[in-house]
């Protein structure tokens, strides 16, 4: 072997020997096989050889490159199971230990608010409806007289997915109104039900996430009016916060599915963040009278069936309650956090205790 591949080679296969962590296997990779490594370099050089030179020299280097392709390989592969090792020794988990030793764990944040508005809602007879996280387009947009080429669907920054077999284009839904579709087209009314679960926009910042999670509420009976929607979210905003004087307001708003629909407001302190206090609005969820041609496509007569529907953000709610200033935190798997702002395992959500 001529002088200089020796060298290299000597060169190469002792600093893999020496290299203790991923960060120096890679130098060294990049050194020698990179774009312009060592060998790279040489096998670069053949192109300038007569035919003799370039085939004794060719077959040296080649033979070289395979070798070290290798080794470096190989290096590589013991130095990941010594890091696996050492990461599993570090944060090995006793499951021997007694759960009151290794401490409680707390309900994440998002359950905690399921849970209460599950409780509330419970207690005045609703039951819970579920839908699937990625949606028909048609029951995400469409029959929420939403149609194709409407302003509103801009607004919601989806993530679309390719079509299926069936032809229908689908979405990972963009809010839980969709339930509302699947619920009038199952069962026949009178429908009351609320539907939490995960949501999702192409957002990220930090009030918001590309996965949240909404709940919606749904009512369908004959003779229900505008009355029956505010004496029902006034209640549970007031149980929620546990303010029973909670100034709430009703604001003219606009959403596709809902006429006429409305945006409500509860009283706080811009300054001080206190719920129920100071002079200030803070708008809280979505809400109106479920517009006919959402029924209609359901198949109910408006003539004959009325509701009301209405939507949350789960997160939302839980931060206002809570205190909590930034959404990503939700998801960031913090155990400090989670053990800040968590609630006791044992302690269930029940409405006559308070939360
Ligand atoms: N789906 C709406 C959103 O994501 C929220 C909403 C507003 C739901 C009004 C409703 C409603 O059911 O009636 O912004």
């Amino acid at each position: 072997m001529s002088d200089d591949v020796n060298i290299l080679r000597e060169e190469c296969l002792n600093a893999l020997a020496a290299a203790s962590d991923h960060r120096a296997w890679d130098a060294i990779r990049v050194s020698v096989l990179g774009k312009s490594g060592q060998l790279t370099g040489l096998l670069k050089q053949l192109g300038r050889m007569d035919a003799e030179e370039r085939k004794t020299r060719g077959l040296l280097l080649n033979r070289l490159r395979d070798e070290l392709t290798r080794a470096i390989e190989a290096r590589g592969q013991e130095l990941e199971t010594a890091a696996l090792d050492a990461r599993l020794t570090a944060e090995r988990v006793d499951v021997s230990v007694p759960v009151m030793e290794a401490g409680r764990g707390a309900i994440h944040p998002v359950s905690q608010a399921v849970e209460e508005i599950t409780a509330i809602f419970g207690a005045m007879g609703f039951s819970i409806a579920e839908g699937p996280d990625i949606e028909t387009d048609w029951h995400n947009f469409s029959a929420l007289n939403t149609p194709e080429h409407h302003s509103a669907r801009t607004d919601h920054d989806t993530f679309y997915l390719p079509a299926e077999g069936d032809g229908r284009n689908r979405v990972l839904r963009t809010q839980t109104s969709g339930v509302q579709i699947r619920t009038m087209l199952g069962n026949k009314p009178p429908i009351r039900i609320i539907a939490p679960g995960r949501t999702y926009r192409a957002d990220h910042d930090a009030t918001h996430s590309p996965m949240f999670h909404q709940c919606e509420g749904l009512v369908i009976d004959r003779g229900i009016t505008l009355g029956h929607l505010k004496g029902c979210l006034i209640e549970f905003l007031r149980v929620f916060f546990g303010k029973p004087d909670l100034p709430v307001r009703f604001r003219a708003s606009y959403f596709p599915f809902t006429e006429p629909s409305m945006e409500v407001d509860i009283g706080w302190s811009r300054k001080t963040g206190e719920i129920g206090g100071g002079k200030d609005w803070l708008e809280v969820l979505g809400s109106g009278m479920v517009h006919p041609r959402v029924l209609a496509n359901c198949g109910l007569n408006p003539e004959e069936w009325q509701g009301f529907a209405f939507g949350m953000g789960i997160e939302r709610l839980s931060m206002l309650k809570n205190g909590i200033p930034d959404l990503r935190s939700f998801y960031e798997s913090d155990v400090r956090w989670l053990r800040h702002y968590g609630t006791d395992p044992l302690v269930p959500a029940l409405l006559h205790e308070g939360f």
